[in-house]
């Protein structure tokens, strides 16, 4: 088999079969394959497409390249839960401890922050004390004790996306959806969870802005799941609007927290319960949808979830005292308001230029090098839609620095807009996507 005719095939639009498709992952992995013939595929895969046949193979390739977590000895069903990225989602604090709460076992691998988006285990090292690296037989211990564990991802997971989204990253072949499915599929099934639930946004804030882009994407998604014989389903969430009120590490800790002590935002309690649902649904922990939703709703008023989170904190050596004081988390030095510069409604939330100022502040990384200030970030004081007094503030931001917070402040404030009449109300929820189909909600 040679890399050329393979370049060819797929330059022309046909099909790779899956030895050919193996052929490529095995030797790129190995290094045998150089990079600029593996650019030149990514590219005409871009262009050109992928079946579905050929996504789901690519994706088990990849996620062979490496370790594929065997979680058999940790009883009880696994279910996992990912989100294709945004601004301020914080669901995986709150949704791991309440799945946990509902019976499922949540035994998950969670990434860093990718460009302007957050991720769960920045989020998690903002706690005093709290480890993501475990030992495997400690991970496993964990997760049936407590029934939730969340680690980093280790480096032997799906090394062929490792090496693939470097590629994908300067050769502007990061937009196209088989190649988004594959990424994130080959690491959800080297994870080894027995159910995947996907929570793919939309919006300005997301990885695809459109609607059509996001059910295409959650789409492929869930045929590589069922192809792999995993139960899977996703829902098609909104990222108009960073989720809850805060965005960066320690705040967003803070606001999980609320949530799990029967407070907090309502978009980002309505958006994990459902997403606890439907894992538990997917679990077979409850017989309908309706009667998880009953029971997700249970387990976080009872305070079952809050001290399942405490629970998983002590074990991963972090302070649980932080989820009723607060002001242990790390605070940032410096906070600004930013201001309405007129009367009006905040009638637009560029929430990639949120993610950006966050970034920006120190909650982020501009460069892979950049160590994070896990104090800094932005608490909202207005939401879309709400109306807004000239002079009032529209939000805060928090940095180590003055310049740094000036700089954010900036850009948070080119990212609001006023409008003089409130704008259409968005939907929380989109669609839901299952392996029996698609439903519009
Ligand atoms: N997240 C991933 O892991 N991969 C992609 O390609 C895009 C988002």
């Amino acid at each position: 088999m040679h890399m050329y005719d393979i370049l060819a095939k797929k330059r022309e639009g046909l099909a790779l079969s899956r030895e050919e498709i193996e052929f490529f992952i095995r030797g790129f992995t190995a290094g045998e394959i150089p990079d600029y013939q593996a650019s030149a595929l990514l590219m005409a895969i871009c262009i050109q497409g992928m079946d579905e046949r050929e996504t789901a193979d690519l994706t088990l390739s990849m996620a062979h390249s490496g370790e594929m977590a065997d979680l058999s000895q940790i009883p009880g069903i696994k279910g996992d839960k990912h989100s294709t990225g945004g601004v301020g989602d914080k669901t995986t604090l709150i949704v791991g401890p309440l799945a946990a709460a509902c019976g499922v076992v949540v035994a998950k691998m969670s990434g860093r922050g990718l460009g302007y988006t957050g991720g769960t285990i920045d989020k998690l090292e903002s706690i005093p004390g709290f480890s993501t690296q475990q030992s495997p037989q400690r991970f496993a211990q964990i997760a049936e004790e407590v029934g939730v564990c969340i680690v980093g991802q280790s480096g032997e997971l799906a090394p062929a996306d490792k090496k693939l989204y470097a590629l994908r990253d300067v050769t502007a072949t990061v937009e196209s959806i088989p190649l988004i499915a594959s990424s994130i599929m080959s690491k959800k099934l080297a994870g080894g969870s027995d159910c995947i639930l996907l929570d793919v946004k939309t919006g300005s804030g997301a990885f695809m802005k459109t609607l059509e882009e996001s059910v295409q994407l959650a789409q492929a998604m869930v045929s590589i799941g069922a192809r792999a014989g995993r139960k899977t389903a996703a829902l098609i969430t909104d990222m108009d609007h960073p989720l809850g009120r805060t965005v960066g590490n320690a705040l967003e800790v803070e606001e999980a927290c609320q949530v799990l002590c029967g407070e907090g935002p309502g978009d980002l309690r309505a958006l994990s319960v459902e997403l606890a649902a439907w894992m538990a649904w997917m679990a077979g922990k409850a017989p309908s949808l309706e009667e998880a939703r009953a029971l997700a709703e249970e387990k976080l008023r009872d305070g079952s979830a809050l001290e399942r989170f405490c629970r998983m904190v002590q074990a991963q050596g972090g302070d649980p005292s932080v989820a009723e004081h607060p002001e242990r988390l790390p605070r940032a030095a410096v906070s600004l308001a930013v201001l309405a510069p007129k009367d009006g409604w905040l009638c637009r939330v560029d929430t990639r230029e949120a993610g950006r100022a966050s970034v920006v502040l120190g909650a982020g990384r501009e460069t892979r090098e950049s160590a994070l200030d896990y104090g800094a970030g932005i608490r909202f004081a207005k939401v879309l839609g709400d109306p807004v007094r000239q002079g009032e503030p529209l939000g805060w931001v928090y940095a180590s620095t003055e310049g740094r917070a000036q700089e954010g402040a900036r850009l948070l404030a080119g990212a609001l807009e006023i409008g003089e009449r409130p704008p259409e109300k968005r939907p929380l929820f989109y669609a839901a996507i299952t392996e029996k189909g698609t439903q519009r909600l």
